[in-house]
């Protein structure tokens, strides 16, 4: 068993400084230190999860003890909307809501609603997603639709039942979840993405029956590799299923094909299915690969990413991030902020996966980087 750290520092108090000059940047797309344009925003909306998946959220760290954040450090969903169409303003045209479990914050659709209600600079509405553990979407899924969710992505890690329960830690049964798939589907949520994390020896064993299940459904199935991302997980690289073995054990039973990235930046590298003409078979549908560990995709990484508490983090694997809360509190005017949030994706540097291989083991602040359920996937 590997030793596992818990972080002495609480990385949701500290803060990285605000840039001091608040020089307005020109309007338009914002190119950070790698000429990176910022097209993505992840906003984490609540810390709290009903799942206990081991990679992320531990049963032995987050339990009765675990102190989540009260409501009011939460940014209100006026606060989170008006930061959203800064954010939009400056080019982002996907905003994906996370958590923790975001369905479980209350009155989501609100929010859905006046995300929805914003407009890029040439007039399109962004592409709202969810992702989301599917466990509530049987009682949400239309609801979201209605308020103007264009689709989501739903976490699921195993098709046997007591793969699943063991993943998820609480004993949640698979089946509910893919009624909430299903839910998703019949609402127009579409295309419906699962992302599957695969451990080594704990779940690899469901990669196939993943494959057979949504091949040919309309889901879109994404193997993940285990990431060393949070302090809790306890981490092995032993454990790490490269994306290579997954596509080679799904090679055996299914012709892929390679398909070319829909979207610059995009996390997965696409597979179709071959169908009976000998190309690929858009109804049969096509798998991804998400493989951070073994094949960084930091090049062009346009994310950046939203804490429920209101800091701005620029990567997955940060120990801190800029407190946009204290600028919206603080009664900083939009010019204010759009030149805060400016300032700081323009000094982006991060490209931790690229760098994980050359460095020591905690030099990118192991110990204390954030856990994915404060900042989102
Ligand atoms: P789509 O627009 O639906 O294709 O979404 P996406 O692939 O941008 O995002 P999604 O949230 O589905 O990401 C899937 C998984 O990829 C996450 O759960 C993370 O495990 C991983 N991931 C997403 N973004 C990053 C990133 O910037 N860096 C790293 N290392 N992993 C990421
Ligand atoms: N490695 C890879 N993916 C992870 N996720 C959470 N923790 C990890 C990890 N350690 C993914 C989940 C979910 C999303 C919220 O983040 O699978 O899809
Ligand atoms: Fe919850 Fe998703 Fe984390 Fe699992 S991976 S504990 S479902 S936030
Ligand atoms: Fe982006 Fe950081 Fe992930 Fe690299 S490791 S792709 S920079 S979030």
């Amino acid at each position: 068993m590997a030793e596992r750290v818990i972080p002495l520092v609480d990385h949701r108090t500290a803060a990285l400084p605000l840039p001091r000059a608040q020089t307005p940047v020109a309007a338009g797309t914002l190119l950070d230190a790698r000429a990176r344009p910022l097209r993505d925003l992840r906003i984490s909306i609540t810390d709290r999860c009903n799942f206990r998946c081991g990679y992320c959220m531990p049963k032995d760290v987050f339990d009765g003890n675990y102190a989540y954040l009260p409501h009011a450090a939460l940014l209100s969903f006026e606060e989170i909307t008006r930061l959203a169409r800064l954010f939009v303003a400056r080019g982002v045209s996907k905003l994906r809501l996370t958590g923790g479990e975001p369905l479980l914050r209350k009155g989501i659709e609100t929010l859905v609603a006046q995300l929805a209600a914003l407009r890029t600079p040439d007039g399109r509405k962004p592409d709202i997603t969810l992702t989301t553990n599917g466990s509530l979407l049987m009682r949400k899924a239309r609801a979201l639709k209605a308020a103007g969710l264009d689709r989501v992505t739903v976490s699921l890690d195993g098709l046997d039942d007591a793969v699943f329960r063991r993943m998820n830690d609480v004993d949640f049964p698979v089946a509910d979840v893919l009624a909430g798939i299903e839910a998703a589907q019949a609402a127009g949520l579409a295309p419906v993405k699962v992302n599957m994390v695969v451990k080594r020896g704990t779940n690899d064993d469901q990669i196939l029956p993943m494959a057979r299940r949504f091949r040919g459904s309309g889901v879109t199935l994404r193997f993940i590799e285990y990431m060393d991302v949070g302090a809790t997980n306890g981490w092995r690289m032993d454990e790490v299923l490269p994306s290579a073995d997954a596509l080679r054990r799904l090679q055996a039973e299914h012709a892929l094909t390679p398909l070319s990235a829909s979207a610059p930046g995009e996390t997965a590298e696409r597979w179709g299915y071959i169908g009976a003409g000998g190309g690929h078979d858009p109804a049969l549908g096509e798998v991804g690969f998400i493989s951070s560990v073994t094949q960084a995709f930091c090049g062009d990484c346009n994310r950046a990413r939203l804490s429920m508490d209101g800091k701005l983090f620029l990567c997955l694997f940060a120990s801190q991030g800029y407190d946009l809360r204290a600028l919206l509190r603080g009664g900083a005017d939009d010019a204010q902020i759009d030149a805060a949030v400016s300032a700081i994706w323009q000094a982006r540097a991060n490209r931790y996966s690229e760098l994980r291989a050359s460095l020591p083991p905690d030099a990118a602040g192991g110990s204390r980087r954030v856990e994915m359920s404060y900042i989102g996937g």
